[in-house]
């Protein structure tokens, strides 16, 4: 038997905060899809560095570009006014290690603090952009802003696509696939999940992947 829930209402599920399903669709809740963790870093208008915890994202492309879709990108932040402004912006992957070090750019977040001083991180000079990147990364990348939409049309969050203009990536990271695909790799979300036995959001919860198999059937074909 499944669960029909409707967009509609979420009267099934009770906010952690007033206002948590405005913010955020109580699908978010109900669905509960967890979302690749990183930092994306943009500078400050007097040039000061600035870092952004976010998550709800994918990445794709074809021969045309690869492009990092960041579907909730939030109007009230400075990354939002920086990307908007400068046109460019870095996305940085960092392990679950330095959860606790995101969380500090979020705690201290004003127009005059250094972000990468408060969360411990070291600037380190882009290729393609004027925005550094995070050198404690193992991944990052260099975006060009590419589209801008307001997909609910609230004024609340617009849809963020990045060209890609280069990657650099660490090089052990590169060698098979152990430290990027476990929990010295990419880091992940699980945003409140709900528990619809009692109608409460669980608490957010950091993740990390394990792999179970590799699919030799699948070795030389095209996925399309
Ligand atoms: C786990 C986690 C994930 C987050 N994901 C996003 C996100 O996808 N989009 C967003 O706008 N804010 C997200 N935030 C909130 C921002 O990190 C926060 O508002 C930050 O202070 C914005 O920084 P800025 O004002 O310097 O841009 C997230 C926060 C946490 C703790």
């Amino acid at each position: 038997m499944k669960r029909e829930i409707s967009m509609d209402t979420a009267e099934l599920l009770y906010e952690n905060w007033t206002g948590q399903f405005d913010t955020f669709s109580h699908m978010e809740f109900a669905c509960a899809i967890p979302q690749s963790l990183f930092l994306i870093s943009t500078l400050k208008e007097d040039g000061l560095t600035n870092l952004c915890f976010h998550s709800w994202s994918c990445f794709g492309g074809d021969e045309g570009g690869y492009f990092a879709v960041m579907q909730n990108v939030s109007h009230t932040s400075h990354t939002y006014e920086n990307i908007v402004r400068d046109g460019e912006f870095c996305i940085n992957f960092v392990s679950a290690d330095y959860y606790p070090n995101c969380i500090a750019t979020i705690v201290e977040n004003s127009n005059t603090t250094d972000e990468f001083a408060v969360g411990h991180f070291t600037p380190e000079k882009s290729r393609r952009i004027r925005v550094p990147h995070v050198k404690e990364a193992f991944m990052s990348l260099e975006c060009q802003l590419a589209c801008n939409v307001d997909l609910s049309r609230k004024g609340l969050n617009s849809m963020i696509i990045g060209r890609v203009l280069h990657a650099s990536i660490e090089e052990k990271y590169i060698e098979g696939v152990d430290l990027r695909y476990g929990k010295q790799g990419f880091m992940f979300n699980i945003h409140e999940p709900a528990d619809y036995p009692t109608g409460r959001l669980e608490d957010t919860h950091v993740a990390a992947l394990e792999v179970l198999g590799s699919y030799p059937e699948m070795k030389n074909k095209p996925m399309v």
